[in-house]
């Protein structure tokens, strides 16, 4: 009885494995691999069954990741990239590439504060991106998202290689946010908890719908206003806790881990699949905008609109407006003026 249980168990685990094995081969490239969102995201995207080559490239420190990542004994082949000479092997064939890579905040600074380091990495590696893997879904995870994306956008464009549907600012972190604190606020299991972020990813510019989170359960005002506030200074929340050690990267290692296994499912036809994401947008007069989006075969197939917002949503929605208009300006003239 015992060997025939045992043999019905191999059986089974040799058809999971075969069913695993099976997926379409795709390959995962982040880009800041060595940093520390990189680290945690490489070993999640190595936990992911969607990923047959998980490609680790960063300026430095990627041969000891890859080398360490690698021996989890899951589906993808991990290789590592260290210095500039190799990015164009990290990129060739990737269907999706990360991009946690560039400075983090230290307390009292803004995202914005960033700007003046990041845009330069961004757009080097939106650069090489264009030439070696012009059709990859591109996940901008480097801040500040509201800009870098813009850049990102600039280059391709540039490059003759711009495809909107392509390229998404990694929002995740902050619908992951709204979603546990409404939980914990309102003593919901919050495995049943969703709240849509729309806007931005800066400060005012995120704004939680929580007149759209589900379960609907009774609410205050005070409540609202201070899931808001929350979930807007989450990343601040964070920097301060961590007190010049850097932000959010386990966090957020979760949050991209789970958008890239989005955009995964997406090129592999599982219909369904939706998620908020930072994308070149008509929902609003602002030329990105971050709302549900359907990720299928091509990238973006659909942005769906805001739906209906309460007063205050509507308010938020006004506030956010200059402040999201320059930080896309920004990045798009940094392009202009630094051909
Ligand atoms: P980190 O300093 O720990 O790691 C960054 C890594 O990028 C380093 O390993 C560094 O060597 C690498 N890097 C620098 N220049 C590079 C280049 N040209 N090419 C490749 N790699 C390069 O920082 P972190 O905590 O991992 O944060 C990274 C970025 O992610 C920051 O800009 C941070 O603000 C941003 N972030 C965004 C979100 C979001 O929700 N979108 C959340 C958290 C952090
Ligand atoms: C976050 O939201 O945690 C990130 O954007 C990092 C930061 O600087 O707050």
């Amino acid at each position: 009885m015992a060997g025939r249980q045992a043999a019905v168990a191999l059986l089974r685990r040799g058809l999971g494995s075969l069913a695993e094995q099976a997926g379409p081969q795709r390959k995962v490239a982040i880009l800041g691999a060595a940093g520390g969102i990189g680290q945690p995201l490489g070993l999640l995207m190595k936990l992911n069954p969607l990923v047959s080559h998980l490609a680790l490239y960063d300026i430095v420190g990627t041969p000891g990741v890859a080398a360490d990542i690698s021996h989890v004994n899951t589906r993808a082949h991990v290789s590592g990239y260290a210095g500039e000479e190799q990015l164009g092997e990290a990129l060739k064939g990737a269907d999706v590439i990360i991009i946690p890579a560039g400075v983090p905040r230290k307390p009292g600074m803004t995202r914005d504060d960033l700007f003046n380091i990041n845009a330069g990495i961004v757009k080097a590696l939106a650069t090489a991106i264009a030439k070696y893997a012009p059709h990859a879904l591109v996940n901008v995870i480097s801040n500040p998202v509201n800009s870098t994306v813009p850049i990102a956008a600039e280059v391709f464009k540039k490059a003759g290689t711009y495809d909107p549907k392509r390229l998404f600012g990694v929002t995740t972190l902050d619908v992951i946010r709204a979603r546990t604190f409404y939980a914990s606020k309102k003593n919901l299991p919050v495995k049943d908890v969703d709240v849509p972020v729309v806007g931005g990813h800066a400060g005012i510019t995120i704004l939680p719908l929580f007149s759209q989170a589900t379960p609907q359960v009774p609410i205050t005002q005070e409540e609202i206003e201070y899931l808001t506030k929350r979930t807007q200074d989450g990343g601040t929340e964070v920097v301060q806790a961590k007190a010049g050690k850097g932000s959010a990267t386990l966090s957020m290692a979760y949050a991209g881990a789970h958008f890239a296994d989005a955009c995964l499912k997406g090129l592999n036809g599982v219909e369904n699949v939706v998620e908020c994401s930072y994308v070149e947008s008509t929902v609003t007069d602002l030329p990105f905008f971050s709302s549900k989006v359907h990720i299928g075969k091509n990238g973006v197939e659909k942005i769906y609109d805001l739906g209906p917002l309460s007063d205050y949503e509507q308010q938020g929605l006004k506030d956010l407006h200059v402040e999201l208009a320059k930080s896309i300006v920004k990045g798009q003239t940094f392009v202009h003026d630094n051909p």
